[in-house]
């Protein structure tokens, strides 16, 4: 916020002091504004000691205007379009990594598959990618942005594999998935930057960032558990462990 530099003398400086013609020319090259006992303070047009805040003189200025049209947010603030419309595809990319989890899902919930371990796995992954989401719409509302739905792609319904088998051809599908969406919110971050957002920054960063390298890395440990395991037994021994993880905690 720009402050207007003025020169501050204290009052009896100016008053009383046998120096008549000295305080009327300082008097005339000043604007003055003063309260009993305290600091005399007075605008000047030289460079000054130090500055004073003007609240009323600050406001008036159009980025601070509070909008009349009540289809614009009166919270908006310093928040470019750039970023929000950056904000709304991120919002879409949860959303489609939620619905590949939520398909991944039903698919190892079968009665014909039965890894309920994996089920539940890809069940809690797809709740955490929807809250991504629901967190990235509460921001665009902070900050006065507004909120746009995009389209969901249909993910697919089945995932065995020959050669690798279900499990870890899914598993080789969510860590690719976690990766794209990391960076996804690189771009994301890299947006805020660009347009001298730094809370935005701090947002995404503080939120997301330390999150997403965490899942990659837990999801990289389980594809490296099931390429050991092979198919067939090794992979029902992995899904226990999957189903009873939370057991031991
Ligand atoms: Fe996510």
């Amino acid at each position: 916020m720009l402050l207007r530099p003025v020169l501050a003398l204290p009052f009896s400086t100016l008053q009383g002091n046998g120096h008549g013609s000295f305080s009327k020319t300082f008097l005339s090259n000043f604007s003055l504004s003063s309260e009993k006992g305290k600091k005399f303070v007075a605008s000047a047009s030289r460079e000054q000691d130090f500055v004073v805040f003007r609240p009323f003189e600050e406001v008036e200025k159009d980025s601070l205007l509070v909008p009349l049209n009540p289809q614009l947010s009166l919270a908006r603030h310093r928040f470019s379009d750039v970023c929000e419309a950056a904000i709304n595809e991120q919002i879409n990319v949860e959303y489609n990594v939620s619905y590949v989890y939520h398909a991944m899902f039903a698919y190892f919930d079968r009665d014909n598959i039965a890894l309920k371990g994996l089920a539940k796995f890809f069940e809690k992954s797809s709740e955490e990618e929807r809250e991504h989401a629901v967190k990235l719409i509460r921001y665009q509302n902070i900050r006065g942005g507004r909120v746009k739905l995009h389209s969901i792609v249909p993910p697919f319904s089945e995932f065995e594999h020959e050669e690798k088998g279900d499990a870890l051809y899914a598993m080789e599908l969510a860590l690719a998935l976690e990766k794209l969406t990391n960076e996804k919110l690189l771009s994301l971050h890299r947006v805020a930057e660009t347009k001298n957002d730094p809370q935005m920054s701090d947002f995404i960063e503080s939120e997301f960032l330390t999150e997403q390298v965490e899942s990659i890395k837990k999801i990289a440990e389980y594809v490296a558990q099931l390429r050991l395991v092979g198919k067939g037994h090794g992979v029902w021994h992995f899904d226990q462990k999957l189903l009873h993880d939370d057991d031991a905690a």
